[in-house]
């Protein structure tokens, strides 16, 4: 059977792990394909909430067996300790594998993601701190440590002296601060990380095509978002791997045609953490209602994310660079009681008149545009309680019609509340 993706189709937060929870009910594997701990993915059970940054959403059931990719960058402790904090909570994360391509993140990793935004002074990217930057780019210019390499000793110390030279003379003689100390790394990883990682390291491909050869379902969960992409996204405001589904079949080891399923996962809104261009931002009160209803502070860092209206221009062209199969909306609850809603159905660049109904691939244009908006009525119920599309009332209707029609993209699932129970199906309509 062939592999469902699950993308944001935003810029993060949009609910991918409520969805990847949902849609695993059925799967054997729930793959994480690429990014790292500055992921946060929420799943809300019988009124617990679990936070998640690199263990797939999967981990809550006891029938999936949860992956984290090649594509994926991992700081070993930090997965040691959210496994224990699940197993603490009466999860069980024995069936965790890691992939041995998976590449580490380091303790320099982490110094150089706060020096380059400190250097970047007012141009930072806000970044969530983590070390993700640093060690795609280690990955990509070939001088990274890999999982596997916490295996072999002997590599292990001869890559770290290698690399470690270099990192120390950039930290102390350009960003004037204490080197590291290759001993002390080696005894963190090789000593303390290394025997308690071994045992969940495994060949991921094999597995992944195993299942899809046996006919299970396998998920493969985005983190970030489409307009976080490397490639696609709004550079240089973006994180350094690619979030779009083509990434699921490089983060996973499989092929375009093993992909069958693609669900964009679109908040109700627009929420952006971190610096860059944001067309349909908004201020003021609206702002402040998004944001208290919505909870809108980041899984991970805390920081209050900026709000606005949903932007029907990103979810088209996301339908594009992810050739999204369907639609789940999330938060549609949180719209409950607004007087109107503004949806963007294009852009105009007022210097010309230019009319954009997908992303300008200039980005002095995209700053510059303005949003086109329709207008909708709002509706005063609360759709916590909606079980069926008939729950809804007929103005939220619309907006998820609305909804549909300009992303050219049928909608499978609504949201109407974190917890797992939540969700409207429109898989029948
Ligand atoms: P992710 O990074 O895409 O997995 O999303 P986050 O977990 O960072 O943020 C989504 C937040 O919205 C979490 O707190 C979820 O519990 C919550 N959430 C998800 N779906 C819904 C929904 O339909 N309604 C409401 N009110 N909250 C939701
Ligand atoms: P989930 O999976 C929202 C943002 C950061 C910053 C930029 C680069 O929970 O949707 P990075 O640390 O990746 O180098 O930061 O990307 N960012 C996210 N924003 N949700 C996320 O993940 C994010 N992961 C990174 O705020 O603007
Ligand atoms: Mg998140």
């Amino acid at each position: 059977m062939p592999a469902t993706v699950v993308v944001g189709t935003q810029w993060g937060d949009e609910g991918k792990g409520k969805l990847t929870d949902l849609l695993a009910k059925e799967a054997r594997l729930v793959v994480r394909y690429q990014g790292g701990h500055n992921a946060g993915h929420t799943i809300v059970v019988d009124g617990e909430s679990f936070a998640l940054q690199l263990v797939p959403s999967g981990v809550l059931y006891s029938h999936t067996v949860p992956v984290i990719g090649n594509g994926v960058v991992v700081d070993p402790a930090v997965l040691i300790a959210e496994c224990e904090m699940l197993e603490s909570r009466g999860i069980d994360t024995s069936r965790l594998v890691v992939s041995g391509n998976a590449h580490l993140i380091m303790p320099y990793h982490y110094e150089l993601d706060l020096m380059t935004e400190r250097f970047l002074g007012h141009n930072k990217l806000g970044t969530t701190k983590r070390g993700i930057g640093p060690a795609y780019a280690d990955k990509a210019a070939r001088i990274g440590l890999r999982v596997q390499d916490l295996l072999d000793p002997k590599i292990f110390r001869e890559k770290l002296g290698v690399v470690l030279r270099e990192k120390n003379a950039l930290l102390s003689r350009v960003y004037n601060r204490l080197p590291l100390d290759q001993a002390k790394i080696e005894e963190r990883y090789l000593g303390e990380l290394a025997p308690r990682i071994a045992p969940m390291i495994g060949d991921t491909v094999a597995l992944v095509h195993t299942a899809l050869e046996a006919g299970e379902q396998v998920m493969l969960e985005g983190a970030q978002a489409t307009f976080l992409d490397l490639d696609h996204g709004t550079y240089p405001f973006v994180t350094s791997s690619n979030p779009v589904a083509g990434g699921a079949c490089v983060g996973a080891g499989i092929g375009p045609r093993d992909i069958s399923r693609v669900v964009g996962i679109v908040k109700a809104y627009v929420t952006r953490v971190g610096s860059g261009p944001f067309p349909t931002e908004v201020d003021g009160e609206v702002a402040d209602y998004l944001v208290d209803r919505g909870h809108e502070y980041g899984t991970n860092t805390g920081r209050r994310r900026r709000p606005g209206w949903l932007d029907l221009v990103m979810i088209r062209h996301a339908a594009r660079l992810n050739s999204l199969s369907e639609l789940a909306i999330t938060k549609l609850d949180v719209l409950s009681r607004l007087e109107t809603l503004k949806v963007c159905t294009a852009y105009e660049d007022t210097t010309d008149g230019t009319r954009y109904e997908h992303i300008p691939y200039h980005q002095s244009v995209l700053h510059r545009v303005v949003p086109v908006y329709e207008e909708l009525p709002g509706w005063q119920e609360d759709l916590a309680g909606a079980t069926s599309v008939d729950d809804l009332p007929a103005e939220a209707r619309r907006y998820v019609e609305l909804i549909a029609r300009v992303a050219g993209v049928r909608v499978s699932y609504v949201g109407v509340g974190p917890g797992r129970e939540q969700y409207v199906s429109f898989a029948a309509a």
